[in-house]
């Protein structure tokens, strides 16, 4: 798949930052194969969205990955109570400095569960989709 008419062989470069816990079921498990199974899509999981550093998104776009997305459970169902409510105050911040710059576009932050099947693929779809026609980082980090 190639977005970028200036690269034609070009694929945006995605990274999911992901709850272990969001997603763990077989069905689920099926889900993430398939999103893995793409070249360009990498799944960097963490334990909870509480431990989600906003430097981990911005340096995967300072090095060059052209999206970021970080998914969590959604809020009251965290396996820890409170780690999504403390990530909501990081991403609000992070939200407010990437709004600042011109990679405001290149993230995205979402709530899903165990019980919507299919969510998770076509989130990935979406930001690739909305990446790819923004086209290369490197682009803008020049
Ligand atoms: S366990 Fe998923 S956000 Fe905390």
């Amino acid at each position: 798949m190639s977005t970028d008419r200036r690269k034609p062989n070009w694929e945006p470069k995605i990274i999911v930052l992901m709850c272990d816990w969001c997603l763990f079921s077989e069905l689920d498990r099926a889900d993430l194969a398939r999103v893995q199974a793409q070249p360009n899509v990498r799944i960097v999981k963490i334990p909870c969205l509480g431990r989600m550093d906003p430097m981990y998104v911005l340096t995967a776009l300072q090095e060059g990955i052209d999206g970021v997305l970080v998914a969590g459970c959604h809020l009251g169902d965290c396996h820890y109570k409170r780690g999504n409510f403390m990530a909501e105050n990081r991403i609000a911040v992070l939200q407010t400095v990437l709004e600042t710059s011109s990679l405001k576009g290149r993230t995205k932050f979402a709530h899903i569960s165990t019980a919507e099947r299919g969510v998770f693929p076509r989130l990935v779809e979406e930001m690739q989709q909305k990446i790819g026609a923004l086209g290369p980082i490197e682009e803008e980090l020049t």
